[in-house]
């Protein structure tokens, strides 16, 4: 067989730009309306459409659900022309499907992609989450500090009290106990009801958002997600998957994990150079959400490679037809 095609991720990026921005054009319709699978539909459909013009022989190993569950953008299915390099794709067509439908912040357009075997296999499960943004040393926070012992250290590394710290957590009834105990150090904690890809993004840019810590559980799948964005934007992540039965850890098997009770770094769930593209649906902090205006529609997309740290603004007007 000849050798793939190398992952040129200068010249893919802008691609992958077209296709976060195509998924959230898609859902400007839906903003609002109360139809979270209507507005995810949008997305996936038109993702797709552009995933499928873009020179890569890509797999998906970070989609909307299993073959038997998902029609369109399922794990395993193979996207692009067939012709270029050999990638692995991670994907969010809609992150934050309730967000939009409620016209609620921060829901995103998510894609990232990495050479084939580059990025974790993430079953469909759970996943205990923790991160920060950059410039700190390595282990300055843990999973295996309590979350009360997370925000003392992060204070100190930062030179600052723990009343300034500000830890993003998914508002659910799982968390009250981790809320309690946050409480308890007088940190602020910022309660989101969904969206946690952007939860995690928000720790690179604590200046701009507010956030300096991002901890709790939500979708693993997601998790692979925000690692890409984090070694784009630089910070650390910790993820460790959570399982509430038999069948869960049977999904890991099959997904070809065999250590289940290991604490992925950053670097374990995204293992080469990746780019990463994020377009605003709903307004947020890291990025506004899709204008309308008679005639034309504007999203803005940031759009991010690991080779170079850079992180590209784009805005995108085009008309509505
Ligand atoms: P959707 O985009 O599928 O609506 O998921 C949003 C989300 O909030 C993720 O960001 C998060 O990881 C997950 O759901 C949390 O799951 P749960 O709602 O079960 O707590």
């Amino acid at each position: 067989m000849a050798a793939s095609p190398e992952f040129h991720d200068r010249m893919l990026s802008l691609g992958l730009a077209r296709v976060s921005e195509a998924a959230a054009i898609a859902c400007a319709a839906h903003i609002g309306r109360g139809d979270e699978k209507a507005a995810d539909q949008a997305a996936v459909n038109a993702m797709r459409d552009q995933l499928n013009k873009l020179d890569i022989r890509g797999v998906v190993v970070i989609g909307e659900g299993e073959r038997d569950e998902a029609p369109m953008l399922y794990i395993g299915e193979e996207v692009g022309t067939g012709q270029g390099p050999a990638v692995d794709i991670a994907l969010d067509p809609l992150e934050g499907t309730t967000l939009t439908a409620r016209d609620m912040p921060n829901a995103l357009a998510v894609i990232a992609m990495g050479p084939r075997g580059t990025l974790l296999h993430a079953p469909d499960v759970y996943m205990d989450k923790l991160a920060i943004g950059p410039g700190f040393k390595p282990g300055t926070v843990t999973l295996a500090m309590t979350p009360a012992e997370r925000v003392s250290a992060l204070a100190a590394a930062k030179g600052v009290s723990t009343r300034d710290i500000t830890v993003c957590v998914l508002d659910r009834p799982r968390h009250a106990e981790m809320i309690a105990e946050l409480r308890s150090t007088q940190c602020a904690i910022r309660l989101i009801t969904d969206g946690d890809v952007a939860g995690v993004m928000h720790c690179a840019e604590p200046q701009k958002t507010g956030i300096d810590m991002y901890m709790g559980s939500g979708g693993a799948p997601e998790g692979v997600l925000a690692a890409a964005a984090l070694k784009c934007m630089g910070g650390q992540i910790f993820g460790k998957l959570l399982f509430r039965d038999e069948a869960e850890r049977e999904r890991a098997r099959k997904a070809g994990i065999t250590n289940l009770d290991r604490v992925y770094t950053r670097d374990d769930m995204v293992t080469g150079d990746v780019i990463f593209s994020a377009t605003g649906v709903t307004d947020g902090s890291l990025l506004p959400g899709i204008r309308r205006e008679p005639g034309w529609v504007t999203v803005e997309t940031m759009l991010m490679r690991s080779k170079t740290g850079s992180v590209r603004r784009m805005t995108y007007r085009n008309p509505v037809r």
